[in-house]
């Protein structure tokens, strides 16, 4: 299985994975040999790539800490969320259970990196990135040891931290020329809007609505709404901070395309001490694939290769799979291979 950008897919190529859209409803099965009708769909609703089956990578497994179905529901709870509240403690009851099972996923593969390419779908952005920092946020905190109740508490928080943008009108959020004035000031209300939201209609522990309002807060102090700086903001708040800010920069969004796992890494690390936590951003670099399993990355002498295999102390030299001829070339412990680098991903 590789991760291929939807500039390059065609008609029979396989899907590799089971393919949910933003309501949580199964698109296309895995295993699915794609037509142009498909493909075009795929397209029109904006997934940057997708997960495919071929030849060249068939003994590419990609490790992943939740399973397509789990993501599946989360999804739906997420957009329910959103949408409609017509039974709260039914869609509480729910959003337990499922934080339980995120939880329960991330435990059982405490080695497991972060692997995930983006899937989203353009128009349901919100939802897709809401399970996502819920699960990166999940694993940052597991590789922090808080044990079962702080992690339900980070869990719950980072699933619901941008409910508040229910609030805000979706051509706001999704509009593709700077914003007004007025729009702006909207738009940074959602932390609170969403903090509001919850506690008049929900009944969870308080450090859920304080991390739900504190996770646009910069470590040095420059993030809003109140401009807390350091441990005054809880640790739930830090952590959902970099996963949001990672998937956010990985992600396409309206106003700007993304950009690669590595540079996104980049990023969070010049920015440790600023927007992030610098304790935190050391963890997240121990959990974080730089180049991910099944993606394609471009080498010094020429060739282009896929990922095979990723190793936490040596995250820039991965096993790798060379193209055209298949060649595996151990980065970390292949004398041969010592001079050559790997340039960048292949987007
Ligand atoms: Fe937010």
């Amino acid at each position: 299985m590789r991760y291929m950008p939807m500039t390059r897919v065609g008609k029979g190529m396989m899907l590799g994975q089971d393919i949910y859209d933003g309501k949580g409803e199964l698109l296309f099965p895995k295993h699915l040999q794609l037509d142009n009708g498909q493909v075009q769909e795929l397209l029109s609703l904006g997934f940057p790539g997708i997960y495919i089956e071929d030849e060249f990578t068939e003994d590419v497994r990609i490790p992943q800490v939740i399973r397509p179905e789990l993501r599946g529901k989360a999804l739906k709870m997420v957009h329910g969320l959103f949408l409609d509240n017509k039974n709260i403690p039914m869609e509480q009851h729910n959003l337990q259970e499922i934080v339980l099972d995120v939880i329960d996923a991330v435990m059982e593969n405490k080695e497991v990196m972060y692997n995930m390419l983006d899937i989203k779908t353009y128009s349901d952005y919100t939802y897709f990135h809401s399970v996502n920092v819920a699960v990166l946020s999940a694993m940052l905190g597991a590789a922090c040891n808080m044990n079962r109740e702080e992690l339900a508490i980070l869990t719950t928080s980072a699933l619901l931290h941008d409910v508040g943008k229910r609030f805000v009108d979706a051509d706001v959020l999704n509009a593709r020329r700077p914003l007004t004035e007025e729009e702006r000031i909207l738009v940074v209300q959602h932390p609170k809007l969403g903090y509001e939201f919850l506690r008049d209609n929900f009944n969870f522990e308080p450090e859920v609505y304080e991390s739900v309002l504190e996770h646009h807060e910069w470590y040095n102090g420059g993030g809003y709404p109140m401009r807390k700086s350091g441990p005054e903001i809880p640790i739930y708040a830090r952590i959902i901070k970099l996963a949001d800010t990672y998937d956010a920069l990985t992600s396409r969004l309206p106003y700007h395309e993304p950009i690669s796992p590595s540079e996104a890494v980049e990023y969070v690390m010049a920015n440790a001490g600023a927007e992030f936590d610098p304790e935190l951003v050391d963890v997240f670099l121990n959990k974080i694939s730089v180049y991910p399993v099944g993606s394609e990355v471009s080498l010094s002498d020429g060739r282009t290769a896929v990922v095979l295999e990723n190793y936490r102390e040596f995250m820039l030299r991965p096993k790798i799979k060379a193209a055209p001829d298949g060649e595996i070339i151990d980065l970390k412990s292949d004398r041969e291979a010592r001079n050559i680098t790997i340039l960048g991903s292949v987007v």
